[in-house]
């Protein structure tokens, strides 16, 4: 293996770094091409390209990690895989085949090594594919034309505290998505429509929003860039919704939970219950589990305060089994790592 790169790995954003390659596959006249290798970080496209108008674009977010053995470890990249298949069907776009992409996320990591942060120092590789829509046209309809690109970033926390607890703003006033619009799948556009809520909320010096349902204001929905858990009576109990972003990382922590001996509730959380939980919390790909030390809502200012400053004790177990598994260090039970040779 080449050298690692000359990063200060223990204080790394979660932001893009420049590495060496991505790689890129155009579909065209209704197939897929050749996977090719580029090193540019430019795009050049028409003016009037469908992503840049209709919002044709969805993404995924997936983590490599290096192990004590420096093995570098893929945590559930089938899953991705399937969440953008459905994600370009929601959106009208060609589906990516699960083989392609597996040989575009390995070969962009395989080629980008040097990149993939050492063991210990709190960092992993995020790797982003994404599609979009490259051909043009003024009446809204699905493009003839797409164009699927990988790229990595070593990344650090997504929230800088790391594993120590944020507060979190429940907004009322803002919603992210439709029951039956697109809340559900990885498409740009959700983004977008979060920003103000994101914003405002920062704004009122908080990490980030929690969104309620957006038909009835009642439930919890999501946070805005990860799934929402509470834990109660040793229950680990997370939203059902059809607004919400099925987490990876969410389904892996019921999974673990259950095998740590905890019981499971997938069901609608009413916004009165947050008054009960003992530990809340948000997770992620990004967001891995943060744990949540405040609720504040946002009409009418109440607060639910969770701990102390420290994480709960099922927050911090469960954290340490989802790392433990994705970087070696505990045995992978479930069949969720691919090591790359
Ligand atoms: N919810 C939203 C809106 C997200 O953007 C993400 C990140 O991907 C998640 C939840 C968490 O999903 P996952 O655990 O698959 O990364
Ligand atoms: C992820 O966790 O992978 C995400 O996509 C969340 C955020 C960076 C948008």
């Amino acid at each position: 293996m080449s050298e690692l790169a000359n990063l200060d790995w223990g204080n790394l954003p979660f932001d893009y770094i420049r590495t060496d390659y991505n790689v890129r596959c155009y579909w065209k006249d209704g197939k897929w091409g050749e996977l090719e290798v580029n090193s540019s970080e430019q795009v050049t496209m028409h003016m009037g390209a469908t992503v840049l108008h209709y919002g044709q674009e969805a993404f995924e977010g997936l983590k490599a990690f290096r192990g004590k053995d420096n093995k570098i470890r893929l945590f559930r990249w089938e899953e991705n895989a399937k969440r953008m298949q459905n994600s370009c069907n929601g959106i009208l776009m060609p589906e990516i085949p699960t083989e392609l992409f597996k040989k575009a996320v390995f070969k962009v990591i395989k080629l980008n090594e040097r990149f993939v942060p050492p063991y210990g120092k709190g960092a992993s590789l995020y790797i982003r594919p994404f599609i979009f829509g490259t051909g043009y046209g003024v009446g809204v309809k699905p493009s003839n034309e797409y164009l699927f690109i990988v790229f990595v970033s070593p990344v650090g926390p997504y929230f800088k505290t790391g594993f120590n607890p944020v507060n979190m703003l429940l907004v009322k006033n803002f919603d992210r998505a439709a029951p039956l619009g697109t809340g559900n799948i990885k498409v740009g556009g959700n983004y977008a429509a979060g920003l103000k809520a994101m914003k405002f909320a920062k704004a009122g010096g908080f990490a980030n929003v929690i969104f309620l349902d957006s038909k009835e204001k009642k439930y919890i929905d999501e946070c805005g860039p990860a799934n929402f858990f509470g834990i109660k009576n040793g229950t680990y109990i997370t939203p059902k919704s059809e607004s919400i972003l099925p987490s990876i990382t969410n389904k892996s922590l019921e999974k673990l939970a259950e095998h740590l001996g905890y019981k499971i509730e997938r069901r609608k959380v009413p916004l009165d219950e947050l008054s009960e939980f003992e530990e809340v919390g948000a997770c992620g790909t990004a967001a891995v589990i943060t744990p949540i030390g405040k609720i504040v809502i946002q009409d009418t200012g109440k607060e639910f305060v969770y701990t102390n400053g420290e994480p709960g004790k099922i927050t911090k177990e469960l954290y340490t089994n989802l790392l433990g598994v994705q970087t070696g260090d505990i045995p992978d039970e479930f069949g969720w790592v691919t090591i790359l040779d």
